[in-house]
C-alpha cells in the first residue's frame, strides 16, 4: 500500500486530493492548521488527521517518515490577507 501525506488537507483542493487518494487505496496522513477563514473545512475520517502547522517541524517532522508521496497544498490562499501579512504567504 502506498502512503501519502497531504498538507492543507482540510482545504478546498487538499480535501479533494485526500478523498481521491483514499479511493485509490492509499494510506493518507492529513495535516491542516485550519488557519484559512473557511467554514468548509473537511477532514476525511479515513485519513490520519492532524490539526497542526506545517511550519512546526518539531510536531510534524515525524509524520513524513515512511511516506511515498507528499502533496503540498497548505498555503495562505486568500489575496487580501496575503497583502496585509506577506510573510505568512511565504510557505
Ligand atoms: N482553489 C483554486 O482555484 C486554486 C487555483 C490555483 C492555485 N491554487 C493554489 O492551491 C493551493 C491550495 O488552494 P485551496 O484553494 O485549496 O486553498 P484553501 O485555503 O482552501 O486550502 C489551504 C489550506 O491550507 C491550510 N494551511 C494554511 N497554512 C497552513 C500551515 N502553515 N500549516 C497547515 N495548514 C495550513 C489552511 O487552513 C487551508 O485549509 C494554494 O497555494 C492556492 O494558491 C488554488
Amino acid at each position: 500500500m502506498k502512503k501519502s501525506l497531504v498538507t492543507g488537507a482540510a482545504g478546498f483542493i487538499g480535501s479533494h486530493i485526500v478523498d481521491k487518494l483514499i479511493e485509490l487505496g492509499h494510506e493518507v496522513v492529513a495535516i491542516d492548521n485550519e488557519s484559512a477563514n473557511n467554514d468548509l473545512f473537511y477532514w476525511n475520517p479515513k485519513a490520519k488527521n492532524y490539526k497542526l502547522d506545517i511550519c512546526n517541524l518539531e510536531e510534524t517532522q515525524h509524520l513524513y517518515e515512511g511516506v511515498d508521496y507528499v502533496f503540498h497544498l497548505a498555503a495562505e490562499s486568500r489575496i487580501q490577507p496575503a497583502i496585509e501579512n506577506p510573510i505568512n504567504a511565504v510557505f
